[in-house]
Formats: C-alpha cells, sequence, structure tokens
C-alpha cells in the first residue's frame, strides 16, 4: 500500500539530495538520520537544555516525554533545523548543518515531514490544499501528485472532508490532516509534537496506528507526548525507546512508564 510513502523511496533520495547538495556521491551511507552531539539551548535567560546528545537510526521509533515546559518542541526544532543550538552540533544524515548552505538544509529538511503541535493550516484552502501544498512548494506538479494525494487522504481516512475548510474539522480530523500534510514529500523522517494532543482515547489510537504503520514502512519516528497511556499502547505494537527531559537533560526513560 502508498507506494509513495515506502522505504523504498529513500536510496534514491539519498543521492539526489547528494547531487543537489553538491555532494560527489550520497549523503554519508548508514549515517544517523538526525543526530545532536552535545546540544545546548538557551532562549536568552539560563538554558533550557544542555549535554543533549541524540541520534535517531533509520527505521528507529522514539518517543519524547517530558513536563510541560520541559523543552519538547523546542528540542524537536532543533531536530528539524528550526532552531540552531547554542553549543554542540545538528547532524542531518550524517552531514553537520552547521556547515552546510541554507539551500542544501532546505534540501534535507524536506526529507523530515514535521506535525506541529499547534496543527495550523491556511483556512481559506481547503484541506485537500492544505495537504497538498507541500508538492507544490517543492514544485512537482499537481497532476502528477494526484494519486499520491487521494492514496494519502484515504489512508487518513478524510476522503469525504476534502473539500471542506480546515475550521469545520474535528480535532482528530486535524491532527490526521496535519499527518498527512507531513507525510505527503515522502520523508524518511517523521517528527510529531504532540499528534495525539485534543484527541479521545478512540482517535489517539488510530493517530498511533498511522504511526506504527508509517514505521513499519521504513521511516524513522520521533512523537513528543506527555501521554504516558500512548506510550504504553505503543510499545506492545512496535519496539519503541522512551527518551525524557529532566533538569534540561534528556534520559533513557526506564521501563516503570
Ligand atoms: N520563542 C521562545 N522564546 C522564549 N522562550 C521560549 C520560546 N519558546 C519556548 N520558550 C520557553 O522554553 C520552555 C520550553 O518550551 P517548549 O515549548 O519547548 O516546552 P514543551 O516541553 O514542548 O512544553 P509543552 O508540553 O507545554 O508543549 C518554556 O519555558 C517556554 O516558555
Ligand atoms: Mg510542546
Amino acid at each position: 500500500m502508498l507506494k509513495a510513502l515506502t522505504a523504498l523511496a529513500y536510496p534514491r533520495l539519498c543521492i539526489e539530495t547528494g547531487r543537489a547538495l553538491g555532494h560527489k556521491g550520497a549523503v554519508t551511507p548508514g549515517a544517523c538520520v538526525i543526530e545532536l552531539e552535545n546540544v545546548a539551548y538557551s532562549y536568552g535567560d539560563g538554558a533550557l537544555l544542555t549535554q543533549v546528545s541524540l541520534t535517531l537510526a533509520p527505521g528507529s521509533f522514539h518517543f519524547l516525554t517530558g513536563p510541560s515546559g520541559a523543552g519538547k518542541t523546542t528540542l524537536l526544532k532543533l531536530c528539524y533545523g528550526a532552531l540552531h543550538p547554542t553549543t554542540g552540533n545538528t547532524l542531518f544524515f550524517g552531514e553537520d548543518v552547521s556547515r552546510m548552505s541554507r539551500d542544501a538544509v532546505a534540501n534535507l529538511r524536506r526529507r523530515v515531514g514535521v506535525v506541529h503541535q499547534d496543527c495550523s493550516f491556511l483556512d481559506h484552502l481547503s484541506v485537500a490544499d492544505n495537504i497538498r501544498l507541500p508538492l507544490s512548494v517543492a514544485g512537482r506538479q499537481a497532476e502528477e501528485a494526484r494519486e499520491d494525494l487521494a492514496e494519502l487522504m484515504a489512508w487518513v481516512g478524510l476522503t469525504e472532508r476534502a473539500q471542506a475548510l480546515p475550521p469545520e474539522l474535528s480535532g482528530g480530523e486535524r491532527q490526521r490532516a496535519a499527518l498527512a500534510r507531513a507525510v505527503i514529500l515522502s520523508p524518511d523522517v517523521l517528527l510529531a509534537d504532540e499528534p495525539t494532543g485534543n484527541v479521545d482515547w478512540e482517535m489517539s489510537q488510530r493517530l498511533l496506528r498511522l504511526l506504527v504503520e508509517l514505521n513499519r514502512m521504513g521511516k524513522t519516528v520521533l512523537i513528543a507526548t506527555h501521554d504516558l497511556s500512548l506510550i504504553r499502547a505503543a510499545k506492545t505494537q512496535v519496539q519503541a525507546r522512551v527518551l525524557r527531559i529532566v533538569g534540561g537533560q534528556v534520559q533513557q526513560a526506564g521501563a516503570d512508564l
């Protein structure tokens, strides 16, 4: 199913992105998709995150947890290059982001799908148009992508809502639309910030099944959440590593969740 989303795209993308970056070959073979090396981050006063080292191996599934204000969203932003570390390094597919041109970073960021915590949309565009927006930004023809879009809308169960406007969607429909938009470019890694916030248990399980399915297609998945029941449910379906932000540092959580 969903040929557009399968891991088969990975080697081709690696080579194409390598070319786009002006590299002679593919991006470092076998490299982790995202790495943070001894990263610290501060918004101004005092350090929010310190000595954070994180490795997302291809195909891995991670949760990131911690209390509100601990820095989960900030850490995700560091992972997709929206924020740059105060000290330390971020590596995308084995490449140090600080040594890459802006265009090269933009190219690699296309391989990272993000579900933002606020799930914002362009309210004057239909749900389908919002979901296809990253395709136009990436320069893909609407005609060429029509089949992929229809397949993706069906996968997230939004075919019937394709022409609705975002303000007409329920919370769960918004979350699924945000997920579809995040994966339409067939990224290698998906970063989801509270993807089950504001939905009931049944809908959170439906969203979880989609995320697990993406991981089974070979995608690397990182989910920020404070929902420990979601993590427990996921652990029965997938081998997930749980990270917790404590006192500005990232620790591996024990089995006592
Ligand atoms: N742009 C910003 N400027 C200044 N401070 C910020 C900014 N963004 C976040 N912060 C602060 O950094 C801290 C961490 O915020 P962040 O959004 O990363 O936390 P979080 O763990 O995602 O919280 P939540 O569970 O509520 O989403 C908070 O104290 C927040 O107020
Ligand atoms: Mg947050």
